[in-house]
């Protein structure tokens, strides 16, 4: 068993048994040294977190909470709760970015990004983006994994991220490198993203990353001010123009999808084959492929990719009986709170109380998630589309990531189906 769940006792009183079989060998131990590698401190607090239901105040820290409920209850109630303060990643870009970021990311123009911007990523656009960015690259690497070949799917997933950025920001991209071009852009965003690792407990930044960081982000984004006018509508360039984005709001948003949506999403991929192997679903799968999404839905809910979500407390409140102060810093602990339902099993049926809780809740809800859903999906075709199981032939974990990750995983088709 993985994550072994205590079934005899009530669902608040069920504990992560991740500890006891943390020196195995099946998908929780794993998973557990994948998160001490990215940051030691992981596990701890993703321990921890079981016993904060519905809420545990931790010197140094703050408050955190591993209860469903109690977690939509903060990440929806953004008149006491912000992430532009200290303590949440809106006070990190403001910094990078500029004090815009105050408006659009939290405040009033927050609202209206999301409002216009609902239609980006549905599961139609979503579907095409892949096909897009993908179809064939994912075709050549199907072609020689049925064939036999090994594949390290963490490296694939990574030239693949990049890809889509490529795809989605109309980003020039010298093809004569082949894969390495989308390797080094999906590095870039991985740079950008780590300047926040080392932030947990405090989220300025020295005036050195700083202009770092406003390096990358020119990069990235310093062709947009250009291609804005005349960028394809099928690129997300284009399709903010066509719904009525600025190009300071286009910018903005495009850093976003950078850094909130490629380590995540490579990490789902890797992860996800590796749950497959480890629990062993990847057999019911191949006997029941009616599951498809739900296998994809319970590969997110137990990867978390994104294990934390923070916020700073705005004016004090009450939630869950206790009283929250203006200043102190509060932790989603998402991770936690959605491995507590137990272990991967592709015929989960739909969590009501978790939702989609992986993507977070509230007005910043992942805009990406249809994105990444389909993402994944393509993946578990790209693995088992052909009928046939696979094997994990070596794997390593991604050492200081801020977003826990494979560095490789090599996988193989079985011998016998
Ligand atoms: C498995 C993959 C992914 C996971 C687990 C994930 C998770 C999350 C979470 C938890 C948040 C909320 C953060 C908060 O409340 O502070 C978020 C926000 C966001 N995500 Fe994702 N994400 C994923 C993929 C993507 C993709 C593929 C994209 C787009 C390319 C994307 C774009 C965004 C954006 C733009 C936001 C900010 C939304 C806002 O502030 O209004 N994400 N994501």
């Amino acid at each position: 068993m993985p994550v072994a769940e205590d079934r005899s006792a009530p669902p608040r009183e069920r504990r992560l048994s991740l500890w006891r079989d943390g020196l195995g060998t099946g998908a929780a131990a794993h998973e557990h040294r994948l998160l001490s590698a990215a940051r030691p401190a992981l596990p701890v607090l993703n321990w921890l977190g079981q016993f904060a239901r519905p809420l545990m105040k931790v010197p140094r820290l703050g408050w955190i909470t591993a209860d469903p409920h109690t977690a939509r209850t903060l990440l929806n109630d953004p008149e006491h709760l912000t992430l532009l303060s200290e303590g949440g990643v809106g006070h990190l870009w403001a910094q990078i970015l500029g004090d815009w970021v105050y408006d659009l990311f939290d405040g009033p123009g927050h609202h209206d990004l999301r409002t216009r911007s609902r239609e980006l990523f549905t599961e139609k656009t979503s579907a095409t983006f892949v096909a897009r960015a993908w179809g064939p690259r994912l075709a050549a690497a199907r072609a020689s994994f049925e064939a036999g070949d090994e594949l390290d799917l963490a490296d694939l997933s990574r030239v693949l991220v990049g890809q889509m950025v490529v795809q989605l920001l109309g980003l020039p991209v010298d093809d004569s490198l082949g894969d390495d071009a989308y390797r080094e852009i999906f590095a870039t965003g991985e740079e950008l993203a780590s300047i926040a690792l080392g932030t947990t407990s405090d989220t300025t930044l020295p005036p050195e990353k700083i202009a770092v960081a406003r390096g990358i982000v020119e990069r990235l984004t310093g062709h947009i001010g250009e291609v804005f006018p005349t960028a394809h509508p099928d690129t997300i360039i284009g399709r903010c123009r066509e719904i009525g984005l600025t190009v300071q709001e286009t910018q903005g948003l495009s850093t976003l999808l950078m850094v909130a949506g490629t380590e995540t999403a490579a990490s789902a991929m890797a992860r996800t084959a590796a749950l497959l192997v480890d629990t062993g679903e990847q057999h019911r799968l191949l006997a029941m492929p009616q599951h498809r999404e739900d296998a994809v839905r319970e590969a997110l809910r137990v990867t978390s990719p994104a294990p934390l979500i923070g916020r700073s407390v705005l004016a004090d409140v009450q939630v869950a009986g206790r009283t929250l102060k203006a200043g102190e810093r509060v932790m989603v602990l998402t991770w936690t709170a959605n491995n507590l339902a137990g272990p991967y099993r592709i015929d989960r049926p739909y969590l009501p109380q978790n939702r989609q809780l992986w993507f977070g809740a509230g007005r910043h809800l992942c805009l990406g998630g249809p994105l990444a859903r389909a993402e994944l999906g393509a993946i578990v075709d790209l693995l088992l589309g052909d009928g046939r199981p696979f094997q994990i032939v070596s794997r390593r974990y991604g050492r200081k990531v801020l977003i826990p990750a494979y560095a490789s995983l090599v996988v193989r088709k079985s011998e016998a189906a």
